[in-house]
């Protein structure tokens, strides 16, 4: 049996991810049903296999596992400052995600 997870997105929402559930694919589920409400744009989605980089986040909080991230869009130094792409990684405690991209950056949001 599967856990299910809570994923949250900054200022934007929460979904509910299962372990076995790649967190973009659960937090476009939640954007479809209008549970990020705060995203000032449509989830960046590319590839949904860990190769393109658009679905770069942060992972500010919380515990996953995950698939292999092109190195070309997750170092090793970003891996270990929490950097991931969203499309790769699967909950194993509740997770709390800050987007990285610019494409989802409100006007004058920093870029920390
Ligand atoms: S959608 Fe391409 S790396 Fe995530």
């Amino acid at each position: 049996m599967s856990a299910v997870y809570t994923i949250e997105v900054e200022g934007a929402g929460v979904a509910a991810c299962s372990d076995a559930e790649r967190v973009l694919v659960a937090l476009e589920r939640a954007q479809g049903l209008g549970k990020l409400k705060g995203l000032p744009r449509k989830l960046p989605v590319g590839c949904r296999r860990g190769g393109c980089g658009i679905c770069r986040a942060r992972v500010v909080a919380g515990q996953y596992r995950h698939d292999p991230m092109s190195r070309a869009h997750i170092s090793e130094a970003d891996e270990a400052a929490g950097l991931v792409l969203s499309c790769a990684i699967y909950p194993v405690t509740d997770l709390c995600l800050r987007f990285e991209t610019s494409q989802l950056k409100k006007p004058n949001q920093r870029n920390d």
